[in-house]
């Protein structure tokens, strides 16, 4: 690979320990991928060092310890525990306190310890051709797709790319991928962001880990819609950017969207397409234990739809409702009495972590010191495919899925209302 200067002097140790350490492993991730050069990037969303595993928030301790800072601005991702409100998730105070030493790291290596998988919701916005690294799939493809910035689905490397500013040219960095590869044409009434993230899952999974350009939208789609679609593409299958020509940067028309390649014959995407990702998510249960709103972690503009859902309505009894949210996004409804509103109805609010990544997960092997015992869950309701999928797969419970209003209508009468069926 071509080093400039300043790489190779972090790579010969002149910057530090934590530099070269980092400039290492990103030379060894670029001659892996072929790649000519690195590239300067503006922003990282990195790993959060997972307090269901103690090895992982030393690491991070290790990189504070020494001197590793964030050279661009970093967000941090998803945890293992609400740090501050972990009884109401039931999470032994033992995995807070842990995950509260991560966040103790990260505020040394200069991170926003953001906790979340949606930072852009809390302030955290790169913008078009802005080159930047992230741990999250959800993140990747909605600052791909959406911003016009420019990330590959990285691991570990996140962090080491925002330790030096810098990442090798490979992937969505480069511009020959950032182009269609195939084409959906949506023949159906979409509304709000659960009919989006079961798009999404449908077209995800036939994409692979191409780039699908998806058309026939009777309106422009909200953000909230457009971060549920990125959200069920990157579930499904493999791929990091989508493009929904007009809306999504730069490419205005489906033509541009192809960059000059022949555009391929359309795959039509009909109500049954949609209705069959609901269906594939509703399995047999005899109660009801968790309805979740929330997945991706939920915007301003959803926590007030919520509320307006929930004023005057009350929870019923033996069921939670769970709407997870960032810290900041929970912070900025509590300001506005919006958290007020979906507290009086019984919801419970829970930032930094989400179902499928607290403690109720079976296929992880925590810390043993920790005393985490995941709770048997006899059901879950949820309103986003990505968050069915990881609920089958890891708490491995009967999940049913459903959109956001009747999951809220569900909370309230206790019994699953379907999609459609409010
Ligand atoms: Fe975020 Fe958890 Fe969904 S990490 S995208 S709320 S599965």
């Amino acid at each position: 690979m071509d080093l400039t200067q300043a790489e190779r002097d972090m790579l010969e140790g002149r910057e530090g320990p934590a530099r070269q350490r980092a400039m290492k492993g990103l030379v060894q991730l670029g001659r892996a991928y072929g790649a000519p050069r690195m590239v300067e990037i503006g922003y990282a969303h990195i790993h959060a060092g997972m307090a269901l595993y103690l090895e992982d928030v030393e690491l991070m301790e290790e990189l504070a310890a020494i001197d590793a800072r964030m050279a661009v601005p970093a967000s941090v991702n998803i945890a293992n525990a609400d740090t501050v409100n972990w009884r109401a998730t039931g999470a032994p105070e033992s995995l807070a306190r842990l995950q509260r030493r991560a966040a103790g790291a990260h505020a040394r290596l200069g991170s926003d310890c953001t906790f979340t998988c949606t930072p852009y919701w809390a302030g955290h916005w790169p913008t078009w051709n802005t080159h930047m690294t992230s741990i999250e799939s959800t993140v990747t493809i909605f600052c791909n797709s959406v911003l016009g910035a420019r990330s590959n689905r990285d691991g570990f490397f996140a962090v080491y790319a925002g330790m030096t500013g810098r990442y090798p040219l490979f992937g969505y960095h480069r511009d020959d991928m950032r182009r269609g590869t195939g084409l959906f044409v949506v023949e159906a009434d979409l509304a709000g962001p659960s009919d989006f993230s079961c798009l999404g899952f449908h077209v995800g999974a036939a994409i692979g880990d191409g780039v699908p350009v998806v058309t026939g939208f009777a309106r422009r789609p909200s953000l909230d819609e457009l971060d549920a679609l990125g959200a069920g593409i990157a579930t499904s299958g493999g791929a990091s950017m989508f493009i929904v020509p007009g809306a999504t940067p730069p490419f205005a028309d489906v033509e541009a969207a192809f960059g000059g390649r022949d555009v391929p014959a359309p795959t039509r995407v009909g109500r049954a397409a949609i209705d069959a990702v609901y269906a594939r998510y509703r399995d047999a249960h005899d109660a009801i234990d968790i309805v979740h709103l929330g997945c991706p972690h939920a915007s301003w503009e959803e926590m007030k739809h919520y509320a307006r859902l929930l004023d005057g309505r009350r929870v019923a009894g033996g069921i939670e409702l769970w709407i997870t949210a960032s810290r900041n996004v929970r912070n900025a409804a509590a300001d506005a009495g919006v958290l007020a509103r979906l507290e009086a109805a019984g919801a419970k609010v829970i930032s930094d972590t989400c179902p499928m990544s607290c403690h109720f997960a079976r296929t992880v092997s925590p810390d043993p010191a920790l005393g985490v015992v995941p709770p048997r869950l006899r059901a879950v309701v949820v309103d986003s495919a990505k968050q069915a999928k990881y609920v089958r797969d890891m708490i491995q419970c009967p999940v049913l899925l459903t959109g956001a209003e009747e999951a809220v209508e569900t909370a309230c009468s206790g019994r699953f209302v379907p999609r459609g069926a409010r």
